[in-house]
């Protein structure tokens, strides 16, 4: 029996860089080794997206999209859509007993992402509100309903992996044991830098660049990027380390990578065709992934018919899980 592989992702955007070289481009790989079940958290999006489901509903499709791009194969893996499970959010309810508000606000996650919407709203966290709050819970429910024993994370989703385990260990204290800890594979490349050089790379940060962005766009977002910015003249040498053209030749795996490294220390490698030498390789790494877009783009019916069918394979799974968690609750009338 494969193990199985429980990760989510909020549809609230189009895959970027940081995504694919901090996640999905391993997500590739799992569904190879384990069991996938790939979640569109559309639920979870909406926590902090309540007021625009509009937005949500075209990521779902457009990330799905996305993934089908870079290669996540639906006949491997499962992609499934969180809101069609209903047993999770019947999870979630049962859960929420086990677990304070006072760990709930302790969450190292939770806290950052409510002193985040303090200081982009200017408000005293009044309006932060309960589904919010609790959604490592929801989250825990995700994992857990579809028997996820290994979750591929970044390293800002840790707290939440702990709690789901804390959660796991105090239903089968008090149940009876019924369901397994999920440990976490995290992200040899958590963290992906931006184009400005800020440490990460973020849509609301303005610095990505999308798996669907055209040539045009490319060109011009690397035409900018943030280089060593000593280097005044083209022949000036210059430091490579604090470069993001460069830090990108090396996420892209530019064979030229030497070159590039020491052309520039010397001072024998002018930034603009530094910077066209790496637009080229990024060129020719989102081709593929662009063919496939479109192929997807003209397919809808296509993408709708992987949804359904990762669904429902999703959702037997949580529904055998449901089965044991009401028989050890009593609640299996
Ligand atoms: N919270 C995750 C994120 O923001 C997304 C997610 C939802 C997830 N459900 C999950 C991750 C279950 C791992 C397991 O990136
Ligand atoms: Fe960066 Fe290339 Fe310019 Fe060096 S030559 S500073 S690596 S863009």
């Amino acid at each position: 029996m494969k193990k199985t592989i429980l990760t989510g992702i909020r549809p609230t955007g189009n895959l970027h860089l940081g995504h694919y070289f901090g996640a999905t481009k391993s997500w590739v790989k799992l569904q190879d080794e384990y069991e996938c079940f790939f979640e569109v958290a559309d639920v979870q999006a909406l926590t902090d997206n309540f007021n625009n489901p509009e937005k949500i509903r075209k990521n779902v499709y457009e990330l799905t999209i996305d993934l089908l791009s870079v290669g996540i194969d639906p006949h491997k893996a499962h992609l499934f859509i969180q809101s069609k499970i209903p047993e999770i959010a019947e999870l979630t309810i049962f859960y929420s007993n086990l677990v304070t508000m006072a760990r709930l606000y302790r969450n190292p996650t939770v806290k950052t992402e409510i002193a985040q919407k303090k200081t982009l709203f200017g408000n005293d966290g009044e309006s932060v509100t309960y589904g919010f709050v609790g959604y490592p819970i929801s989250q825990a429910a995700d994992i857990t309903a579809l028997g996820g024993t290994i979750v591929p994370v970044g390293e800002d989703q840790l707290p939440l992996i702990e709690q789901c385990r804390e959660i796991v260990r105090k239903f089968n204290t008090i149940y009876g044991v019924t369901l397994q800890e999920p440990e976490y594979l995290l992200s040899k490349t958590p963290r992906i830098k931006g184009l400005d050089g800020k440490d990460k790379m973020g849509k609301s940060l303005g610095n990505a660049l999308y798996l669907n962005d055209d040539s045009e766009t490319v060109t011009k977002k690397i035409m900018n990027a943030i280089t060593d910015p000593n280097k005044i003249k083209k022949d000036d040498p210059a430091n490579p380390e604090i470069c993001m053209v460069y830090y990108y030749h090396q996420l892209i795996e530019n064979p030229n990578l030497e070159t590039v490294y020491t052309e520039c220390k010397a001072g024998s490698r002018g930034c603009v065709a530094c910077k066209k030498e790496l637009i080229t390789k990024i060129e020719q790494f989102l081709t593929p992934i662009r063919q496939k877009r479109k192929y997807y783009e003209d397919h809808q019916d296509e993408v709708i018919n992987i949804l359904n069918q990762g669904t429902e394979e999703a959702r037997i799974r949580a529904q055998e899980t449901m089965k044991q968690v009401k028989a050890s609750m009593k609640i299996d009338y």
